[in-house]
């Protein structure tokens, strides 16, 4: 079974069925078909299936002429599930949010799995790529997979493949980001390594599904800690009146042994928010309390009360109150140059803002109309950025530094700059940072 698989993908001839068609899904999927294999991609969201099949991106740095093109040569998109029968292999990329109490949410993997369940077959290889805790693939897919007779192994193989899609940055592909595999078994890795080896430069293999996980984890706690570290390093220097983004510049020289990370408004994103917590809540089980995790949680959710005092302060000294006042907030997306607004600070922010009385709007390249969010009721459309509309807010507020913004104009025009990133480096009598 398992050299007949590896033969079907080493010919092209096997044909992948890609589970989830965001911002993970989306450009595996192209990478698939780029090189030649025949896909599916399988979402539950019946308008992002008819907008791919239409030839459209609902990704804005996803041009929809790379939709056209899969579709025209090895790509259509479904909601019908029964057609994952005919899959060779099987890649999951659903979402892994946290529940109301900040606890793993696997009901997407678990619907998931579910739904593919009457229709596995022996001789298929299904690999998760969603984040999440170590142990998910072994004790959440494995038995569900045992329960209708396949032998795991033998006639189906199952591995554990994080993505780390960077979305927004140009440096990297998917092709050319190293990724990281493991298997339940020594055969279903081999088998994971011969699929991915076909589209990413390098495959790092590791010895199960459990270290593969815990990789993704490390990665993500990783920085979700360094930045708790500046965010917690940006305070004290803020006191001492010293610019945090000029030390950071500077200790960056050093050719060893130092990497920076840049302080904001408080974390964003559907990863580094959440995905250490999968860690947190997992580690409980072995009684062990993570406490790196939980401190850098405790100061990133902070940052953003930490801008609303800034904001306080910046608008008392010139004789306003928060209440009442106009605020423009520049950047909703969670990260510069993106249309993402998960979990970004700018919700809350502007949440408080709001409640506090300051009439709030916002402009943002990326994001033209505010979407819905649960919890928010924010409807507006982004402002168009110019001399006469700048100058008619009392302070402008800097949350997400996209690379569109003329910040030469805004600096030149607005009453008050409140700059959570550090991009307007010149101290100037409209310029408060926060
Ligand atoms: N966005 C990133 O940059 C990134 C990077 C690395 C890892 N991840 C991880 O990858 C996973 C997916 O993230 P994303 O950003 O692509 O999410 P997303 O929300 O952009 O896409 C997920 C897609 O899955 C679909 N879906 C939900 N339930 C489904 C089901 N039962 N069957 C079929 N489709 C279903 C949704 O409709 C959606 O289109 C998460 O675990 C995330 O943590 C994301």
């Amino acid at each position: 079974m398992k050299t007949k698989l590896i033969e079907k993908i080493k010919n092209k001839q096997a044909y992948i069925g890609i589970i989830g068609l965001g911002y993970v899904g989306l450009p595996l999927m192209l990478r698939f078909v780029e090189v030649g294999f025949r896909v599916i991609g399988f979402d539950i969201d019946q308008s992002k299936v008819d907008l791919l099949n239409a030839g459209k991106s609902y990704i804005e740095h996803i041009p929809k002429e790379k939709i056209a093109v899969a579709l025209e040569t090895n790509f259509k998109a479904t909601d019908d599930f029964s057609l994952s029968a005919s899959m060779d292999a099987l890649i999951i990329c659903v979402p892994t949010p946290l529940n109301k109490h900040r606890e793993p949410d696997l009901s997407f993997i678990i619907q998931t799995i579910d739904t593919l369940k009457p229709f596995l077959r022996s001789g298929q290889l299904m690999s998760l790529e969603s984040t999440t805790y170590p142990g998910t693939t072994e004790e959440e897919l494995l038995p569900r997979i045992q329960s209708i007779g396949l032998k795991v192994g033998s006639d189906f193989f199952l591995a554990y493949s994080p993505e780390r899609e960077d979305p927004g940055n140009g440096s990297f592909t998917t092709q050319t980001i190293p990724k990281v595999c493991g298997g339940i078994t020594t055969a279903c890795l081999e088998v994971g390594e011969v699929l991915y080896q076909e589209i990413i430069d390098r495959v790092v293999c590791v010895s199960s599904a459990r270290a593969a996980e815990m990789t993704k984890l490390l990665e993500n706690i990783h920085r979700a800690v360094n930045i708790g570290l500046v965010n917690e390093m940006k305070i004290v220097a803020d006191k001492m009146d010293i610019d945090i983004h000029e030390v950071i510049r500077a200790a960056a020289t050093k050719p060893f042994g130092f990497v920076p990370y840049f302080p904001g408004p408080g974390l964003g994103g559907h990863c580094i928010p959440i995905d250490p917590f999968y860690l947190t809540w997992k580690a409980r089980e072995y009684g062990v309390h993570t406490r790196f995790i939980e401190l850098a949680g405790e100061v990133n959710s902070a940052m953003p009360n930490f801008v609303i005092s800034k904001i306080t302060r910046a608008l008392n000294d010139r004789c306003k109150s928060i209440k009442g006042s106009k605020v423009l907030v520049l950047g909703v997306a969670y990260k510069k140059n993106v249309d993402d607004m998960r979990e970004s600070p700018a919700l809350i922010i502007m949440k408080i803002l709001q409640d506090l009385g300051a009439e709030v709007a916002y402009s943002d390249p990326h994001i033209s109309n505010f979407p819905k969010f649960h919890g928010f009721d924010f409807d507006a459309k982004s402002i168009f950025l110019s001399p006469n509309s700048i100058s008619d807010y009392d302070c402008v507020l800097l949350i997400t530094d996209h690379d569109k913004f003329d910040y030469y104009m805004i600096q030149e025009h607005a009453k008050l700059i409140v700059d959570t990133r550090g991009r307007f480096l010149d101290l100037a009598d409209n310029v408060v940072r926060a």
